[in-house]
């Protein structure tokens, strides 16, 4: 890595004043964790791809993770102004090349490249966020779409291929709700000009039920880890809800939510592929539906994995406990945690840049402040031994306009007790680079 280029997976990509990505990421894009055999991300893998069998759905897992605007937004009907193109939101390269942020982005290269009737593609995707511990900057989706051509049915009829297609699918007994009607020509349309009502309702069943025997897949081995950790785990009967969400992609859209646990999680998001990516694509004659899901969020619940940080260990308390796994499903047990050693919170307090001291400096001023570059910032410092970074305070000086922010970072080791010095030293420098990058001022 230089001044003009930076290195990913051994390919040199040319820089330019987009460039946001910090060290500590490029170091991790080659780890791959969904494909690193007895990883808690490969298992969880594993499981969904048992739901989806080739050679009806086939595997991707290894696309480049350096992808265009194109690929990861334009291609998707991302509007000019969606606020998942801002570089507060996303790592680029240069101006038109980016870490992609989602599965998504190779939805139209698959379509185009090879007309089978589906595909699943997992992958790492990268996203500037918070700082907790079910946030990362790197993590693990899996895509799956599913796919019919008018030209190969029966009679050009789709709509009565993907009913007799939903036919074969198993059944399953758990409680849906699901109280809106499959469109709502405001709230959450069809296609109209491409899709006939009939043809809407067939694949927003096909792909409800698909993704509902998905949900059992995981939850009844969640269920069997959890008895095998304790005989009187009593569980609750599973219950999904699909919601009604929206994507530039798809239309009709939905969440899936499961009920885990006393809490409504939400576990995917998917729709109705909008027509003009096949169309875009060279496959017009396509048409079906599309979802992604988060794997770190489902491992976490499966394995009940308490902080996100653990999938990056190389800690052999954590990678022991699951070995045999990714040979044997069945043999999933529940990770039984080393012990926790002790945080240290911190408070820095500073007064962000007033705009009328910007005087032909560049740093940011309280008009671009963006919290997702204090994250950043604690992370390039203290790595994997930050938990979390949270807003404890905020004043708006009445007097003269200026804001202060006050962040508490909690800082703590997975895999050691943190001595006062080192936290101290780490506190510090992260004191240093916050006057230096954003220009703000320590209280
Ligand atoms: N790419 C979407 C996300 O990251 C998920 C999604 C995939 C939604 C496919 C619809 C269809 O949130």
């Amino acid at each position: 890595t230089n001044s003009t280029s930076v290195t990913i997976n051994g390919a040199s990509y040319k820089t330019d004043s987009w460039l946001n990505v910090p060290e500590n990421i490029i170091e991790k894009v080659p780890r791959r964790l969904h494909l690193q055999k007895d990883h808690p991300v490969a298992i969880t893998r594993q499981i969904i791809e048992s739901v989806f069998p080739t050679p009806t759905y086939k595997y991707h897992n290894e696309f480049n993770p350096v992808v265009t605007t194109h690929q990861n937004f334009d291609s998707l009907g991302f509007p000019q102004d969606h606020p998942g193109r801002a570089k507060s939101d996303t790592y680029y390269i240069n101006s038109n090349t980016l870490l992609r942020t989602h599965t998504s982005a190779h939805q139209a290269d698959v379509f185009r490249a090879d007309a089978s009737e589906g595909y699943l593609i997992s992958a790492d995707v990268y996203r500037r966020d918070e700082v907790d511990r079910s946030h990362y900057p790197i993590f693990h989706q899996m895509e799956g779409a599913r796919s019919w051509d008018r030209a190969k049915v029966a009679n050009g009829d789709v709509a009565a291929a993907v009913l007799s297609d939903l036919e074969k699918l198993p059944k399953h007994n758990i409680k849906v709700q699901d109280p809106n009607p499959p469109f709502h020509d405001e709230r959450n349309p069809r296609q109209a000009e491409h899709h006939s009502p009939a043809e809407a309702e067939a694949l927003a069943a096909h792909l409800k039920r698909s993704l509902e025997l998905m949900v059992v897949e995981i939850f009844t081995r969640a269920k069997a880890a959890a008895v095998k950790a304790d005989p009187n785990f009593v569980d609750e009967p599973l219950q999904v809800r699909w919601v009604e969400a929206y994507f530039p992609f798809t239309s009709p859209s939905w969440e899936l939510e499961v009920y885990y646990s006393g809490d409504w999680l939400e576990v995917l998001g998917c729709g109705v592929v909008t027509q003009d990516i096949y169309i875009n694509a060279g496959v017009p004659n396509q048409l079906g539906w599309a979802f992604g899901i988060g794997l770190e969020r489902i491992a976490m619940l499966l394995f009940q994995i308490p902080d996100i940080r653990l999938f990056w260990s190389q800690d052999e308390r954590f990678l022991n406990q699951f070995k045999g796994v990714s040979d044997n499903l069945d043999s999933l047990k529940r990770f039984v945690p080393f012990s926790k050693y002790p945080s240290c919170a911190k408070d820095v307090s500073f007064w962000l840049k007033s705009s009328s001291a910007a005087g032909g400096n560049t740093k940011p001023n309280v008009h671009d402040f963006h919290e997702n570059d204090v994250m950043e910032i604690v992370r390039s410092v203290a790595g994997d031994v930050v938990e979390d970074v949270k807003l404890v305070d905020e004043f708006t000086h009445p007097k003269t306009g200026r804001r202060s922010m006050c962040y508490r970072i909690n800082y703590r080791s997975l895999e050691r007790t943190l001595t006062n010095t080192e936290t101290n030293d780490l506190h510090d420098e992260v004191n240093k680079v916050l006057v230096e990058k954003l220009g703000v001022e320590i209280r």
